[in-house]
């Protein structure tokens, strides 16, 4: 389905996030069909209470991939996505103040050598940031050869695919379960409203109310 230019498409991420963002867009006044809450529907666009608005829901990566084209107008998507891709066509003007976590650099408990980041000078590292991975250990005088995963990341070390490991962090339940230790954090996470540039040339005053009424709704909460 091809939409019209009048219809706003807005881009949420699936999974943990998703339980934070809904309270948000619910008090902006957008609510999304019945389908968008049955676990057993296999709807990935839903209509809202606006005729021309409807609701994409796809990996958070993928967030900014819509954006960035212009396949969805508005959306949800952590800083930690946003500086991975570095899109140009994408506007973030809203910290939406959900989706705390980090980014920090994890390696096996008992890999007790090498604990200071300082000392390494080559390393090798799975993660699904290697542009981020790699310009923040560049910019400390370390290459960083990554490796490529989408998850599972915590595998990686005690199969022998590398010894260390860059991911999300949020309780650390997961680092721990998998005999892992974070060594160094990277970056602060929050997930932020964005925005297609072209978009809100376009369509700036329908844009701008939007990120207007998001920013009321983070400021009053
Ligand atoms: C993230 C991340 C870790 C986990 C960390 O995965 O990749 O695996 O959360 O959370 P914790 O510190 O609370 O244990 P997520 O569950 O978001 O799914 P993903 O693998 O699809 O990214």
């Amino acid at each position: 389905r091809v939409p019209s230019s009048e219809e706003l498409v807005i881009a949420l991420p699936k999974g943990r996030i998703l339980k934070e963002v809904m309270p948000l867009i619910r008090a902006v006044g957008i609510e999304p069909e019945a389908a968008f809450d049955d676990p057993d529907s296999r709807l990935l666009q839903f209509r809202t209470n606006h005729p021309h608005i409807s609701i994409i829901r796809v990996r958070s990566f993928d967030v900014a991939t819509f954006v960035a084209f212009g396949a969805a107008q508005l959306g949800v998507a952590g800083n930690d996505v946003l500086l991975e891709f570095d899109y140009p066509e994408i506007y973030a003007p809203v910290d939406l103040d959900i989706g705390h976590c980090h980014i920090a650099v994890a390696q096996p408990k008992d890999l007790e050598e090498d604990r200071d980041p300082s000392r390494w000078s080559h390393i090798r590292i799975a993660t699904k940031y290697p542009n981020l991975t790699h310009k923040f250990f560049a910019e400390a005088g370390i290459q960083a050869e990554c490796i490529k995963l989408s998850g599972a990341m915590e595998l990686a070390p005690g199969l022998g695919l590398c010894r260390r490991i860059v991911d999300l962090v949020s309780t650390g339940a997961t680092l721990d379960a998998n005999g892992l230790v974070e060594v160094e954090k990277i970056l602060d996470i929050t997930s932020r409203l964005v925005v297609n540039r072209a978009a809100l040339k376009t369509r700036s005053v329908e844009l701008n109310g939007w990120i207007e009424k998001f920013r009321e709704v983070v400021n009053a909460a």
